[in-house]
């Protein structure tokens, strides 16, 4: 393996009018939830409003991880509870039909250790993930450009985004065929028919680990997980992903390593371009802790209570030892907050972060 590098503020470079497109990006996502707010009463995210899984897990750290993976959580062997949320991309909740990229969170509960700015009296470290290794924008300029498009569609023509959809699956399918493949037709409803449980899950934008700097995967790794890998499912059924979540965990249960891919070179895998995914073949990406979540309903209308409600996931939950790198992720930071602040207000309750998995409901 390469030499991973120590990070450098250098490497953080503020894109041009970034102060004003993480403004513009605050409204354009508060216009979203406001949308959705009206028509269907529900306090939901600005993006990723549904659920397709809400599970409890463990995440256990090995004796014996070498020096240079000793960072941060993964400082100390150990185990500790973690709530899982599956869900996909849009901010209004569609039929299934309408498929878009998979996404999963993960909150590790009871975490020491200096933390983030704001985060100071919380224990939770969060890692946020979509199911492909980069993201569809190179900054967050290019990415208000698409989502005020997407802004202007929220909770509108629900036929015509199920033909789209359609339509852009079969132009996947073709680049699938020919070799490739397009986040951004994915990103539009191209996202192939297939089971959330079968997939690898990117954080696509860095974080710092330690001194280092790190993308962070989490692959399925046992057999009743792995054998899901493009299985495909029923779009007849417009909640199936939540419905195939279900039918798993009601069997099974499933197990996952997380993974970190160290920065071993500024220049082919940059910080402040989180469209660029970062060469497995220079630096693979290697194991750092197993998560298992043992058989369980796998999504009830309690526990989307509990956490699709009354919990938020953000990468800028955690220790100071996985601060978010780059534009991307420093414009995130007031997007979450603002996105969680809305939902907590429109609910009439607030957000808290949990200590601990006593109380969240089956
Ligand atoms: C400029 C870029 C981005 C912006 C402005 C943004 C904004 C947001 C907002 C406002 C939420 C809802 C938060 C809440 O109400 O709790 C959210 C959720 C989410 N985002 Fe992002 N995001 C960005 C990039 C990304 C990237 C790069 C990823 C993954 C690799 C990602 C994955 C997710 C996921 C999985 C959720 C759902 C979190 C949950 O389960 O609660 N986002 N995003």
């Amino acid at each position: 393996m390469h030499t991973p590098i120590e990070y450098d503020p250098r490497f953080e470079i503020l894109e041009e009018d970034e102060g004003d497109t993480q403004a513009e990006l605050l409204d354009t996502l508060h216009s979203i939830s406001d949308t959705t707010f009206k028509d269907t009463g529900k306090p939901l995210r600005s993006v990723h409003a549904k659920s397709h899984g809400l599970l409890r897990a463990e995440i256990t750290i090995p004796d014996g991880l070498p020096p240079v993976l000793a960072q941060g959580l993964f400082a100390q062997p150990g185990s500790y509870p973690v709530v899982m949320r599956l869900s996909t991309t849009p901010g209004d909740v569609l039929a299934d039909s309408v498929s878009t990229p998979r996404g999963m969170s993960l909150k590790v509960l009871g975490v020491d250790g200096a933390r983030l700015p704001g985060t100071e009296g919380d224990t939770t470290q969060d890692f946020v993930m979509v199911n492909g290794p980069a993201f569809m924008n190179s900054g967050p300029k290019q990415f208000l450009g698409g989502l005020k498009m997407l802004a202007a569609t929220t909770d509108k023509a629900p036929a015509l985004k199920k033909a789209l959809s359609a339509a852009l699956r079969s132009i996947e399918k073709g680049l699938e065929k020919a070799g490739t493949e397009s986040a951004q037709v994915k990103s539009m409803g191209g996202h192939p028919a297939t089971h959330p449980l079968g997939e690898t899950y990117y954080s696509q934008t860095p974080i710092l680990f330690g001194p280092y700097i790190v993308k962070v995967a989490l692959v399925p790794v046992s057999v009743g997980l792995t054998q899901l890998h493009n299985a495909p499912v029923d779009l007849d059924n417009p909640d199936v992903l939540r419905q195939v979540v279900r039918d798993h965990f009601a069997q099974q249960g499933g197990e996952w390593e997380l993974r970190v891919q160290f920065n071993t070179n500024i220049e082919e895998m940059p910080i402040e371009d989180a469209s660029i995914e970062w060469p497995e073949a220079v630096s693979p990406y290697v194991t750092v802790a197993r998560i298992v979540a043992p058989p369980q309903a796998g999504w009830t209308e309690s526990l989307s209570n509990a956490i699709d409600e009354g919990m938020s996931f953000s990468i800028w939950h955690g220790l100071a030892a996985h601060r978010p790198l780059g534009a991307i992720n420093r414009v995130r930071k007031a997007a979450y907050e603002m996105s969680s602040k809305a939902r907590a207000q429109r609910r009439g309750a607030p957000i808290v972060e949990p200590a601990s998995l006593d109380g969240l409901p089956f």
